[in-house]
Protein backbone atom coordinates (compact mmCIF):
# COMPACT_ATOMS: atom_id res chain seq x y z
CA UNK A 1 0.00 0.00 0.00
CA UNK A 2 1.26 3.58 0.87
CA UNK A 3 4.23 4.18 -1.73
CA UNK A 4 2.44 1.88 -4.66
CA UNK A 5 -0.68 3.50 -3.83
CA UNK A 6 1.39 6.65 -5.13
CA UNK A 7 2.98 5.42 -7.93
CA UNK A 8 0.11 3.83 -9.14
CA UNK A 9 -1.99 7.22 -9.49
CA UNK A 10 0.68 8.72 -11.04
CA UNK A 11 0.60 6.44 -13.79
CA UNK A 12 -3.26 6.33 -14.49
CA UNK A 13 -2.66 10.12 -14.05
CA UNK A 14 -0.43 9.74 -17.09
CA UNK A 15 -2.52 7.34 -19.33
CA UNK A 16 -5.05 10.52 -18.75
CA UNK A 17 -2.79 12.77 -20.07
CA UNK A 18 -1.66 11.25 -22.85
CA UNK A 19 -5.51 10.46 -23.65
CA UNK A 20 -6.71 13.83 -23.17
CA UNK A 21 -3.57 14.95 -25.64
CA UNK A 22 -4.49 12.83 -28.29
CA UNK A 23 -7.86 13.87 -28.20
CA UNK A 24 -8.02 17.15 -28.13
CA UNK A 25 -5.09 17.83 -30.60
CA UNK A 26 -7.62 15.03 -32.57
CA UNK A 27 -10.53 16.79 -32.43
CA UNK A 28 -8.50 20.35 -33.56
CA UNK A 29 -7.79 18.38 -36.92
CA UNK A 30 -11.04 17.02 -37.00
CA UNK A 31 -13.14 20.21 -36.56
CA UNK A 32 -14.88 21.17 -39.22
CA UNK A 33 -17.39 24.58 -39.79
CA UNK A 34 -17.89 28.59 -39.42
CA UNK A 35 -18.23 27.80 -35.36
CA UNK A 36 -14.78 25.88 -35.50
CA UNK A 37 -12.08 28.33 -35.86
CA UNK A 38 -12.49 29.54 -32.19
CA UNK A 39 -12.68 25.86 -30.51
CA UNK A 40 -10.08 24.88 -32.70
CA UNK A 41 -7.49 26.95 -31.79
CA UNK A 42 -8.59 26.23 -28.12
CA UNK A 43 -8.18 22.16 -28.84
CA UNK A 44 -5.16 22.89 -29.74
CA UNK A 45 -3.96 24.61 -26.99
CA UNK A 46 -5.16 22.43 -24.28
CA UNK A 47 -3.65 19.73 -25.87
CA UNK A 48 -0.31 20.95 -25.36
CA UNK A 49 -0.97 21.89 -21.89
CA UNK A 50 -2.08 18.24 -21.48
CA UNK A 51 1.30 16.89 -22.96
CA UNK A 52 3.21 18.97 -20.56
CA UNK A 53 1.20 17.84 -17.55
CA UNK A 54 1.79 14.02 -19.21
CA UNK A 55 5.31 14.85 -18.92
CA UNK A 56 5.48 16.41 -15.15
CA UNK A 57 3.43 13.56 -13.72
CA UNK A 58 6.22 11.41 -15.78
CA UNK A 59 8.83 13.19 -14.38
CA UNK A 60 7.36 12.41 -10.77
CA UNK A 61 7.11 8.87 -11.23
CA UNK A 62 10.43 8.44 -12.53
CA UNK A 63 12.10 10.31 -9.39
CA UNK A 64 9.91 8.07 -7.51
CA UNK A 65 11.32 5.15 -8.99
CA UNK A 66 8.27 3.87 -10.74
CA UNK A 67 8.27 3.34 -14.77
CA UNK A 68 5.57 6.06 -16.72
CA UNK A 69 3.04 4.17 -18.60
CA UNK A 70 2.91 4.90 -22.35
CA UNK A 71 -0.61 3.38 -22.94
CA UNK A 72 -3.43 6.32 -23.05
CA UNK A 73 -6.84 5.84 -21.45
CA UNK A 74 -9.57 5.04 -23.70
CA UNK A 75 -9.50 7.85 -26.47
CA UNK A 76 -13.20 9.68 -27.69
CA UNK A 77 -12.51 11.24 -31.38
CA UNK A 78 -15.11 12.48 -33.79
CA UNK A 79 -18.46 13.83 -33.87
CA UNK A 80 -20.18 16.95 -34.34
CA UNK A 81 -18.37 19.95 -32.42
CA UNK A 82 -21.02 19.75 -29.26
CA UNK A 83 -20.51 16.13 -29.06
CA UNK A 84 -16.39 17.15 -28.88
CA UNK A 85 -16.88 19.60 -26.17
CA UNK A 86 -19.10 17.13 -24.37
CA UNK A 87 -16.91 14.57 -24.25
CA UNK A 88 -13.93 17.48 -23.39
CA UNK A 89 -15.97 18.36 -20.54
CA UNK A 90 -16.56 14.87 -19.27
CA UNK A 91 -12.31 14.26 -19.74
CA UNK A 92 -11.81 17.03 -17.32
CA UNK A 93 -14.70 15.79 -14.68
CA UNK A 94 -12.59 12.17 -14.87
CA UNK A 95 -9.14 14.33 -14.21
CA UNK A 96 -10.43 16.43 -11.43
CA UNK A 97 -12.12 13.97 -9.60
CA UNK A 98 -9.00 11.81 -9.91
CA UNK A 99 -6.44 14.57 -9.14
CA UNK A 100 -8.49 15.64 -6.16
CA UNK A 101 -7.98 11.54 -5.01
CA UNK A 102 -4.34 12.28 -5.91
CA UNK A 103 -3.55 15.22 -3.12
CA UNK A 104 -5.23 12.59 -0.78
CA UNK A 105 -3.23 10.20 -0.98
CA UNK A 106 -0.23 12.33 -1.57
CA UNK A 107 -1.10 14.24 1.91
CA UNK A 108 -1.40 9.90 3.37
CA UNK A 109 2.29 9.70 2.24
CA UNK A 110 3.94 12.84 3.69
CA UNK A 111 4.58 13.47 0.09
CA UNK A 112 4.82 17.82 -0.29
CA UNK A 113 6.18 17.65 -3.96
CA UNK A 114 3.95 15.17 -5.40
CA UNK A 115 0.50 16.57 -3.41
CA UNK A 116 1.98 19.96 -4.69
CA UNK A 117 2.58 18.87 -8.52
CA UNK A 118 -1.37 17.55 -8.43
CA UNK A 119 -2.53 20.58 -6.99
CA UNK A 120 -0.71 23.18 -9.36
CA UNK A 121 -2.22 20.40 -12.29
CA UNK A 122 -5.67 20.26 -10.97
CA UNK A 123 -5.61 24.34 -11.21
CA UNK A 124 -5.30 24.11 -15.14
CA UNK A 125 -7.90 21.30 -15.02
CA UNK A 126 -10.58 23.33 -13.49
CA UNK A 127 -10.25 26.13 -16.25
CA UNK A 128 -10.35 23.85 -19.02
CA UNK A 129 -13.60 22.27 -17.84
CA UNK A 130 -14.75 26.06 -17.48
CA UNK A 131 -13.84 27.09 -20.84
CA UNK A 132 -15.06 23.89 -22.48
CA UNK A 133 -18.38 24.66 -20.18
CA UNK A 134 -18.86 28.08 -21.22
CA UNK A 135 -18.13 27.33 -24.82
CA UNK A 136 -21.15 24.49 -24.87
CA UNK A 137 -23.26 27.22 -23.34
CA UNK A 138 -22.45 29.69 -26.51
FE1 LIG B 1 -4.00 17.69 -17.80
FE1 LIG C 1 -7.34 19.43 -18.92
Amino acid sequence: MGKDELLEILNQSIARELSVSIQYMWHHIMAKGIESAEVSEIFEKTAITEMKHAEEFADRLDYLGGVPTTKPTPIMTGGSIEKMLQDNLKAEEEAIALYKKGIKISSENDDTTTRRLFEEILEDEEDHHNTFRTLLEK
